[in-house]
């Protein structure tokens, strides 16, 4: 089955996906979480599929949830559409394992996605972000509450406060990706590590998976929804309408402060 912005294939018992929106650097819009919720949906669902890597290009992994989509919507349509929620509905609810192949940008959403992953391997060209703050507002695909669990208070604090990057070789220090691969090598050994899953008792993965996400997690689940609230109300300032608009005509932010 084709889709609009995923190249889907299944090699073996390994589903490959690969986010292709090369035009907007892989920006996560309404119409890939619903290519994704679909995908994962029904690699779930499939017994001849038992590892699945998300990948996407050179350039970027993803460098966000899509600015243009949110740029003309106000804190009431963000609230009324609950929006991200999908992600956790339709991608983090997925049982089976997976993985994120990163290289290039990771940013916002971007980053989210990928930590939203059972791990991260990282091309040496991976760049992990959270700029929400840039434009006015605050993660809400989980990034507040993921980024500080895995790489602790100061390191977490810093790049949202800053919206600065955190290159591959700092991310694995921190305890963000579980390795580092030359880029070259990335998406072949990100198959292999998903081959070598695949060909595990497939319950035990599921279980293994959900044990290690229940120590991680523990709590998690109010910090997400707090998270998308304060998004959501975010996006009620000024600041929030300027830092959109700002971006997409390519200028510097002026801020108001409210
Ligand atoms: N949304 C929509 N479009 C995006 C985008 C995004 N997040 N990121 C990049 N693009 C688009 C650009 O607008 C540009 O499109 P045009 O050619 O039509 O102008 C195209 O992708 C290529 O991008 P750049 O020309 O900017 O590429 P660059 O190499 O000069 O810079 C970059 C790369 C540093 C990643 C820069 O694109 C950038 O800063 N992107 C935005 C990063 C960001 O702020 N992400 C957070 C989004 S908000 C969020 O994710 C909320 C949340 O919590 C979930």
């Amino acid at each position: 089955m084709a889709y609009e912005t995923i190249l889907v294939e299944q090699r073996d018992a390994v589903t490959l996906v690969t986010l292709n929106r090369p035009q907007a650097l892989n920006a996560l819009n309404s119409q890939v979480l619903r290519d994704l919720g679909e995908v994962f949906a029904a690699y779930d669902a499939d017994p001849s599929q038992r590892c699945l890597v998300l990948t996407g290009s050179e350039k970027a992994f993803a460098a966000g949830a899509d600015i243009k989509e949110m740029v003309e919507k106000d804190s009431a349509d963000f609230f009324l559409e609950d929006f991200f929620s999908g992600w956790q509905s339709k991608v983090v609810a997925t049982r089976k394992p997976w993985i994120a192949a990163v290289a290039g940008f990771a940013l916002g959403g971007g980053c989210e996605l990928a930590m939203m992953a059972d791990f991260i391997l990282a091309a040496d060209t991976a760049k992990f972000g959270q700029p929400e703050i840039k434009l006015g507002v605050a993660p809400g695909m989980g990034g507040s509450q993921r980024l500080t669990r895995a790489v602790g208070k100061a390191k977490a604090m810093e790049m949202c406060l800053t919206g600065r990057m955190m290159g591959a070789e700092e991310a694995e220090s921190a305890g963000l990706v579980a390795r580092i691969v030359p880029a070259a090598d990335l998406l072949e050994d990100a198959l292999k590590t998903a081959a070598t899953i695949a060909g595990m008792p497939p319950m035990a993965a599921m279980v293994n998976k959900e044990m290690v996400n229940l120590a991680f997690e523990t709590g998690l689940a109010q910090g997400i929804l707090t998270e998308r609230r304060l998004f959501q109300i975010l996006t009620a300032t000024e600041d929030k309408k300027e830092g959109m608009e700002a971006f997409v005509a390519k200028r510097p932010g002026v801020w108001k402060g409210r």
